[in-house]
């Protein structure tokens, strides 16, 4: 596995592969991989020639109060990890490799998609978000691409957005990847004490129940938002930022009582640690 950190090397790689015509699957990830990651890459791994990881914590996705500086850098780590999983090369650029001109050229999707849930409370990160993809996805040309659905709202943003860029790709979300009592598996974990890590379990365990219920047959997206919300709030360490649902695919406003795919997402602090997590509520079942 090579390991590039120059975007004037990844293009040489990537030149050599598409003169061979193989196959690239791209895994775009902020590094501090675990299993989430790792069910991305392995993905990758099978239905692809080569297997790109790129690993850069990207600085424009990052609001000013936020954790940039604080968030994991486990370069060694996610290496072996992906080289592990079968990655071909992984792209570990530095920030001025990937901006060279500070923030002059973004690529951003406007309107609803992008100021509801995580849009709303941070206004400034889905425009990051695909700036970097953007660039991701023209250095790498990748057949397919792979996100993970905990970040539901980016999969939905980055869908609208290859759709409407027309960038030749298949974009692959794979379902959220969870810990052994149900919480999921997120880089920002580690930040939680070993309480806040305990309290953090009412998220899955209030969705899985709006689940159970929607699928016993309750239609109305406002009780069960409710329901979680309730559940949530009689948490003392949780501080809600949201707990919402929208009609999938676009995220828009769900009509009642639910009839097609919804999604029901949670935001919540523990300490100051922001967690997400969400589960889709499938209309046809
Ligand atoms: O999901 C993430 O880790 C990041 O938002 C991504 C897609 C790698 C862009 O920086």
């Amino acid at each position: 596995m090579q390991v590039i950190k120059t975007v004037k090397d990844l293009q040489a790689a990537v030149a050599a592969y598409k003169k061979d015509g193989v196959s690239i699957g791209l895994v775009p990830t902020m590094g501090a991989l675990h299993e989430g990651h790792g069910s991305l890459i392995s993905a990758a791994r099978k239905e692809n020639d080569a297997v790109i990881v790129s690993v850069f914590v990207n600085p424009t996705q990052f609001g000013p109060t936020e954790d940039l500086d604080a968030y994991p850098r486990t370069l060694d780590a996610d290496c072996e990890m992906a080289q592990a999983l079968g990655a071909d090369i992984v792209f570990a650029p530095s920030a001025r490799e990937m901006y060279p001109s500070d923030d002059d050229t973004w690529v951003e999707v406007t309107g609803s998609i992008t100021a509801v849930l995580c849009g709303r409370s941070r206004p400034t990160h889905f425009r990051g978000v695909t700036t970097v993809v953007s660039k991701l996805f023209l250095l790498a040309q990748p057949d397919r691409a792979y996100f993970g659905q905990k970040d539901a709202q980016q999969a939905e943003v980055l869908k609208r957005m290859v759709k409407d860029l027309f960038f030749p790709l298949e974009l692959v979300v794979l379902p959220i990847v969870r810990e052994a009592d149900g919480l999921a598996k997120s880089s920002r974990n580690v930040y939680l004490s070993a309480e806040e890590r305990k309290a953090a379990l009412v998220l899955s365990r209030s969705l899985a129940g709006a689940a159970a219920r929607f699928d016993a047959g309750e239609r109305s997206g406002a009780a069960l938002a409710q329901e979680v919300r309730e559940q949530i709030e009689a948490e003392p360490l949780a501080t809600i930022d949201y707990v919402e649902y929208y009609a999938l695919p676009g995220l828009t406003e769900a009509a009642e009582p639910l009839t097609g795919d919804t999604l029901l997402a949670v935001a919540v602090r523990f300490g100051t640690t922001r967690l997400i997590d969400n589960v889709i509520l499938e209309g046809n079942k």
